[in-house]
């Protein structure tokens, strides 16, 4: 049995900083293990400008502690406002690596998000022209779907409309919960890809519903049936370059998610590398691990791979802390519900 396994440094495709005195707790959770992550805008108020995008980086990496390397990358926040121009700007500076489109209200702080496609057509048709990806949090808002059936109708009524309203955009489906996400990806070889997360890959909604409930299982997308979570492993530990990882991890206060309206959002930055080694052990697919969390992502993002590596070893289990101390309160590590035996050393 493999006891070593010796990765690129991995990148996260998709991860909350928060601001303040939470991304101080949880930045360093992120850059410990990870050489980039593509930072999520969804602050309050969200990073919508260029130059929101520049003093939200300068933040980050002031609070970066000493000694840690660690590069984030910007998104912008898409609204009917945005200035085609400006995200151009903030891509031919090197700034920003994608932009994110929440539709409104689909998720935490998403208000100022897309009603409107047709109000953001100039946007995208300029993306497509400098190859800028677009990042989709994908799900309808009608709260006449079932919240389970949100990821699979936004690609019929939405996302499918979209990307053929605007060839040439290249599309990550983020977070994808569902088969029918795989299988749009599959269908579609030319500039589309998705992130995973690593909690999609461990629970499914018996988690989060089955003999109590358990609001630190609660995130967006919502996890969804068993078959769906099978599905999401064949997909991340199948060696196919269009999926890679994005951990969605999203600190939320204990006081937050333990509330009669929690948060949606699982922290997995701590244990994250562990969890996914010991789900990639458990499909026969350990050496598939380095294209899903160091390889794929960044070709999807034209980067080139990181050169540092890491190694992670098997042995005694793991102890990882269940919470984490912030100055807005404590924060819950997501907790797989097995023991973990691979440790980054
Ligand atoms: C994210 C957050 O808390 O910002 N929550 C979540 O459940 N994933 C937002 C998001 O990515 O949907
Ligand atoms: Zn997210």
């Amino acid at each position: 049995m493999t006891q070593s396994l010796t990765l690129r440094r991995p990148d996260d495709w998709h991860l909350h900083l928060r601001d303040g005195a939470m991304l101080a707790a949880v930045l360093p959770e992120s850059a410990r293990h990870f050489a980039r992550a593509l930072v999520m805008p969804n602050l309050v108020p969200p990073v919508v400008t260029g130059a929101d995008a520049r003093a939200y980086r300068d933040r980050i990496l002031a609070a970066l502690p000493e000694g840690m390397d660690f590069t984030p990358l910007m998104t912008l926040y898409l609204t009917e406002e945005t200035d085609p121009a400006d995200v151009a700007r903030a891509h031919e500076e090197g700034l920003v690596a994608a932009v994110k489109l929440y539709p409104a209200g689909a998720t935490t702080n998403s208000a100022s998000g897309v009603r409107d496609f047709d109000a953001v057509r100039g946007v995208l048709e300029r993306m497509a022209e400098i190859g800028l990806p677009l990042c989709v949090h994908g799900e309808v808002t009608d709260p006449a779907i079932d919240i389970f059936d949100r990821e699979a109708v936004f690609i019929d009524r939405v996302l499918d409309p979209l990307r053929r309203a605007t060839p040439g955009l290249r599309v990550v489906m983020e977070h994808v919960t569902t088969a029918d996400a795989l299988a749009y990806v599959r269908d579609h070889d030319r500039d589309l890809a998705a992130t995973i997360t690593t909690h999609h890959l461990v629970i499914n909604r018996n988690h989060i519903l089955a003999g109590g409930i358990r609001p630190h299982y609660y995130c967006l997308p919502v996890a969804k049936r068993e078959t769906h979570r099978l599905a999401l492993r064949v997909a991340a530990t199948s060696g196919d370059a269009r999926f890679f990882l994005g951990t969605d991890s999203a600190p939320h206060t204990d006081a937050l998610k333990e509330s009669a309206c929690g948060c949606a959002g699982c922290f997995t930055a701590p244990n994250t590398l562990s969890i996914l080694a010991h789900v990639f052990e458990e499909e026969g697919a350990l050496d598939r691990l380095e294209g899903f969390a160091s390889l794929n992502g960044r070709a999807f993002y034209r980067l080139p791979p990181n050169a540092a590596r890491i190694t992670l070893t098997r042995g005694a289990p793991v102890t990882c802390p269940a919470k984490i101390d912030t100055g807005d309160g404590p924060v819950t590590v997501f907790d797989p519900g097995f023991a973990l035996h691979w440790r980054v050393t």
